[in-house]
């Protein structure tokens, strides 16, 4: 076995490890419980765009999943073994909504209940995503994001959950990375729903906006103790050239990743280069809506992977598909996604979304690396995994340091899963899971993190 103690966070006066800095791991709900037919659950839009041929790397699909349905106290215990103090969980809005009517599905509340009244019995504090890409698809079948009635109907069903859970949740988010649900799966169609349009791709941006608008009032109705926010995701746009057009590119890709979202959140406002390229892409009377987005946030949580080397795409300027693309770049180690290793561009982006606006507290609430691991009669032994997480713990500590405000980091994830449209073939667990016989096998990268913790609670003087 590894010896992994204090690996991660070498410095003992870090910030970190301080009582009032949370580390969780992170999962989302298709992305690991499987059993997408039982107890009344309904299609998601990923159950249906995992049907079409070509969509996913060798048409995996998240039928089973990890299996964390039935297995979900297994991974609880296998958490509290890691000394883990928060877990970050979404909810299926089609296990927990079942129909157009507006039918809620008790089953579905229940099943989440029990894994929230497990983790509170366990001194595991709940944190819940409301929107982690599983759309309903009979939201879908009438028009998904980009009909505004799907921002009601979010709003009726985190007015539901809400309601169910109250305070028990530490932090609720409304939506997980609403520029992947937009971009990719609208505009590059790599995502649910397959689309590409960028019509579409505005539309979703905006009606998800509004969708959170409608539905912090609610939430703070209903749970008036927990925190609430949004996840956004990106990291730092750079150009892969000097040229003017390059540079003009990565501007407007940077633009795209945080101020297209950040601006109506915090200032009550689109980005102006925005609007005056892609205006017409928002629905009529989008300004209605702005006094509506605008709500107080509690925090709004950082995904945070890599960064992004940008090219333009000809011709610059012009309304089609596209006006950048990504380049390839290969200076930097990169990981089994081709994401480059770059825990610099953390620390860029986070101090440039907050030069640029007044942010309350920041909580990365994703942070991790896919890598080609390989189980053997020792472990699983993934020290590149180790160092990323160590690189980006610094970073985090350096942040909070000068003063910036992060409250929480998240691992992820806390198991290997349904990656998307690339499948089960890109690893990003602490823990391994062998997907034909379901065994979970703790990495050394888990067993860092777990020590690290330890040491923590043993710093701190806790049991
Ligand atoms: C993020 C997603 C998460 C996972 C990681 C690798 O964009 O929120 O579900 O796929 O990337």
């Amino acid at each position: 076995m590894y010896k992994p103690m204090q690996e991660l966070l070498i410095d003992t006066q870090s910030p970190l490890l301080k009582n009032n800095f949370t580390f969780g791991v992170a999962t989302s709900a298709y992305q690991i419980e499987g059993s997408t037919t039982v107890e009344g659950k309904v299609d998601s839009i990923w159950d249906v765009f995992c049907r079409q041929e070509g969509a996913i790397a060798n048409s995996d699909s998240g039928e089973i999943a990890c299996d964390h349905f039935n297995r979900w106290k297994e991974d609880i215990a296998l958490m509290k073994s890691l000394n883990i103090e928060a877990y970050r969980l979404s909810i299926s809005w089609p296990r927990v909504i079942s129909s157009i009517d507006r039918e809620i599905n008790q089953q579905g509340l229940n099943f989440y209940q029990q894994i929230i009244d497990c983790l509170i019995e366990q001194g595991i504090k709940p944190y819940i995503t409301l929107y982690h890409w599983d759309l309903p698809q009979y939201l879908q079948d009438i028009g998904g994001w980009q009909n505004r009635k799907t921002a009601e109907e979010f709003a009726f069903y985190a007015d539901i959950v809400s309601q169910f859970f109250g305070d028990k949740i530490v932090a609720y988010a409304t939506f997980n990375e609403p520029w992947v649900t937009s971009f990719l799966g609208h505009l590059h169609g790599i995502h649910a729903p397959g689309l590409q349009c960028r019509k579409a791709t505005y539309h979703s941006v905006h009606h998800q906006l509004l969708a959170h608008g409608l539905a912090l009032p609610l939430l703070r109705k209903n749970a008036p103790n927990s925190q609430h926010g949004i996840v956004l995701n990106g990291g730092p746009s750079q150009a892969a050239t000097d040229s003017f057009n390059d540079k003009y590119a990565a501007n407007i890709a940077y633009q795209e990743q945080w101020d297209l979202f950040l601006s109506p959140l915090m200032s009550g406002c689109y980005p102006d280069t925005l609007l005056e390229l892609y205006q017409n892409y928002l629905p009529k009377n989008y300004q209605e809506d702005l006094l509506i987005i605008k709500q107080t946030v509690d925090y709004i949580g950082v995904n945070y992977y890599t960064r992004n080397v940008v090219q333009s795409a000809t011709p610059v300027m012009s309304n089609q598909y596209t006006c950048y693309e990504n380049a390839e770049a290969t200076e930097f180690e990169k990981t089994a996604m081709g994401w480059d290793v770059y825990p610099q561009g953390l620390k860029m982006t986070i101090d440039k979304i907050c030069q640029d606006y007044q942010l309350p507290a920041i909580m990365i609430m994703e942070n991790g690396a896919a890598f080609d691991d390989k189980v053997t009669p020792q472990g699983v032994d993934d020290p590149r995994r180790v160092q990323y997480f160590k690189a980006h713990l610094a970073v985090v500590s350096q942040l909070v340091i000068s003063g910036i405000n992060i409250s929480a980091y998240f691992a992820w994830s806390f198991l290997d899963n349904f990656e998307w449209a690339e499948g089960y073939n890109k690893r990003f667990g602490l823990v391994h899971v062998d997907f034909e016989s379901q065994q979970r096998t703790i990495k050394r990268s888990g067993i860092a993190y777990g020590d690290m913790l330890a040491f923590k609670h043993q710093l701190r003087g806790d049991k």
